[in-house]
This record gives structure tokens, C-alpha cells and sequence, in this order.
């Protein structure tokens, strides 16, 4: 049969649209909005960033010459910190490209493969991409949003996944599990990798990261976007055994992550009690902000982050609304399976005033 120029796969059906939060510069087009007017609840970033050595080290960065392509300097600095060897770490174009290099490499045409949901929605495009097939394991409202861990255990045992995606704490609920959980499912399902996604751990740092297991079958993805405030840097990085991250390693396209990026990771690794400032303030103003919210009468289930979801009823309506009459973002939970709530991300004081007043304007 003769080929058609670009036919394409026909995985490409399987995989599903992206969903996320942040602003999206063609809607705001269409509603004829710029995007300087918007204040953005819907993506989970540090209010307070990104920490001040990153604009006085922009004017410094080369940028005539290509990076360096392992980003060496980065990862040194970066296995020094956590107490690593230097090639268990691989840094990425955000750890969104991480999660797609791991499917890449470790996916197959027909794997089953556990995501603990609801979650963020790249685990399942990329594996769908791939050919595999996504068994979810939800929590639900009724338990809080804390994961059934019986249910897990029978996932893993039932499909005995060549990999199961963990969002720890979990996007969109805030929710942890503990890593004593993880350590005994990671022990329990040696055959099993486990991508147990870190992206918020730093803002709940009462909690340890499993990068301290040091299993064989645990890989840790991180982000430096969110912390740090760079989003638009586009940044992150794998921990894991050295032979999974040389794989990872191995299918990276060139130059996966530009000089701007790395000089920027670089600037900010001894900037960590910038974070944990940040995160005494934004504690502060989540308290008063979840209270406020609340005494609008709101549910609001218990979350370990920043951020968190809240019953709304028709949340696409409800962000709809706050976005054309308020210029306010928040995020619909509608593509996490949850039509009803909304996912919002504590900010400045002033800007979570501006929610508030927004919500009692759209009630009156
Ligand atoms: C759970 C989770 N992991 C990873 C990412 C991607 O982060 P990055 O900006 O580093 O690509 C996000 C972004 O929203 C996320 O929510």
C-alpha cells in the first residue's frame, strides 16, 4: 500500500488533550485580554520569586555558544547538595520533559501501567503515546481526598505495572503519602518503577523526599519552577539509580536544557533559605486566605501545599466567570475528573484580597 506523506501514528489518537493550569495567551486573545491584566491563582508558583540573583546574573549568561549538553556544572552542584552520585541526576526542559523521557524509555506498546490519580495530566499523554495502557487508582471526596491504600496495593498487585506514577504531594489536592507507604509498595513490587513526582515537596518541607529511600526501583522527579519561581525558565531534574538515569540520559534530544536555564538552576541551588522564607510567609496567607474563603462558605479539604481545590459547583462556569468579569485565573479540576472544584494557589496577600472580593462580587 502506498504511503501517505505524514500519516500519522495511530497512537497520536490514543493520546489525550492537555489540560493545565497557567495562562493560555490564545484564550486570553479571544476574550481580548493581555495577560499583564490577569492576577494567575491556577498555577502553583511561589508568590515571592523568583529570588533576586537570577535577574543580576541574566546579563553574564553566554548565549552565543551552545550549552553544555550534560549540564555538568548543574548536576555536580546539584548531586553535592542532595548527597547523590553525579550520574544519578539528569536535568531536564522542566520536569515535564522528564516525564516524558521516562515514558519514552521505559514504556511499551501494551504495559499497564498504575497512576495514582487524581493527577497531573502528563503521566497519562505520555504513556498513552507510548502504547500503554493507564490504570488509574483514585481518591475521593469522601475520604478527603486521601488515597485508599488498600486499593493501591491491589492495582499493583493486579497489574503488575511495569511503572507506577505517584504525584507526592499530589496535584490538584494537596494531599501526602507518607513515605513509608511508598518505601513498602517500592519493596513490596521490586518489578515496579516508581516515578514519584516531588514538583511541591518543597512547599511542605515537614516532609522527606524519597530520593533518601535510595531503592533500585524509585526514580524522583523535581522542579525547579515552582520553588524558585521559574516557570519560564523551564526546569527540573531526575534522581534515581544510575542505570535508569542513564537511559533517560541516552534519549534526551541535544541540548535539552539551555545555557539561560542551567545558569539560573546554578544561581539559585544556595538560595535555599529563600524558599523557606517564601514558605513562612505563604503559610501565613494561606491560614487567612482558606479562613476567608471558608466563611464564604466553601469546603476546602486539607492540603500540605500552597495550593488547594474548593467545591464551587460548575467550576468551569465559575473560572469562566472570574476571568471575563474579574481578570482573575483559577484552575478547573473538570480534566482531573473533579467538575465541581476549582484549584487555587495562595498568593500575595493583596492578589488573595482581590479573589475574595472577586467571589462576593459573583455571590451578591
Ligand atoms: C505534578 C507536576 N509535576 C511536574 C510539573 C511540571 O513542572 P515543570 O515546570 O518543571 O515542567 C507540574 C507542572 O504543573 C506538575 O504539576
Amino acid at each position: 500500500m502506498k504511503k501517505r506523506a505524514f500519516a500519522s501514528s495511530p497512537l497520536l489518537q490514543k493520546t489525550t488533550a492537555a489540560h493545565h493550569g497557567a495562562l493560555n495567551y490564545k484564550e486570553l486573545e479571544s476574550i481580548g485580554v493581555s495577560p499583564d491584566q490577569v492576577i494567575d491563582f491556577s498555577s502553583n508558583i511561589n508568590p515571592f520569586g523568583p529570588p533576586s540573583i537570577v535577574k543580576e546574573m541574566l546579563p553574564n549568561v553566554e548565549l552565543s555558544s551552545y550549552p553544555d549538553r550534560d549540564a555538568i556544572a548543574l548536576c555536580r552542584a546539584l548531586s553535592h547538595q542532595i548527597g547523590v552520585g553525579l550520574n544519578q541526576i539528569v536535568v531536564g526542559n522542566g520536569a515535564s520533559e522528564l516525564i516524558w523521557l521516562i515514558a519514552f524509555a521505559f514504556v511499551q506498546p501494551g504495559d499497564r501501567i498504575v497512576v495514582l490519580g487524581p493527577t497531573f495530566g502528563e503521566y497519562q499523554r505520555c504513556v498513552s503515546l507510548m502504547g500503554g495502557q493507564v490504570r488509574f487508582v483514585n481518591a475521593c471526596p469522601e475520604e478527603q481526598f486521601n488515597l485508599d491504600y488498600r486499593e493501591v496495593d491491589q492495582a499493583l498487585n493486579a497489574n503488575q505495572p511495569g511503572l507506577c506514577f505517584i504525584c507526592n504531594p499530589s496535584n490538584p489536592t494537596g494531599t501526602i503519602i507518607p513515605l513509608e507507604t511508598i518505601q513498602s509498595w517500592a519493596q513490596m513490587y521490586p518489578d515496579t518503577g516508581f516515578i514519584v513526582d516531588e514538583a511541591y515537596l518543597p512547599f511542605a518541607p515537614e516532609f522527606q523526599s524519597a530520593i533518601k529511600l535510595g531503592l533500585p526501583n524509585i526514580i524522583v522527579l523535581c522542579s525547579m519552577t515552582k520553588d524558585f519561581s521559574l516557570a519560564g525558565v523551564r526546569l527540573g531534574f531526575a534522581v534515581g539509580p544510575e542505570e535508569h538515569i542513564e537511559k533517560i540520559s541516552q534519549i534526551r534530544p541535544a541540548w535539552n536544557v539551555n545555557t539561560l536555564a542551567q545558569s539560573a538552576g546554578l544561581a539559585v541551588l544556595n538560595q535555599k533559605h529563600f524558599v523557606s522564607e517564601s514558605n513562612l510567609k505563604i503559610r501565613i496567607e494561606k491560614e487567612k486566605f482558606v479562613s476567608a474563603l471558608e466563611e464564604l462558605g466553601f469546603s476546602i479539604p486539607p492540603s500540605e501545599t500552597h495550593y488547594f481545590i474548593m467545591e464551587v459547583g460548575e467550576a468551569g462556569n465559575f473560572r469562566t466567570r472570574l476571568l471575563r468579569d474579574h481578570l482573575i485565573q483559577v484552575r478547573d479540576c473538570t480534566s482531573f475528573g473533579l467538575p465541581a472544584y476549582v484549584r487555587i494557589s495562595t498568593r500575595k496577600s493583596e492578589d488573595n484580597q482581590q479573589l475574595i472580593s472577586a467571589i462576593k462580587d459573583m455571590n451578591s
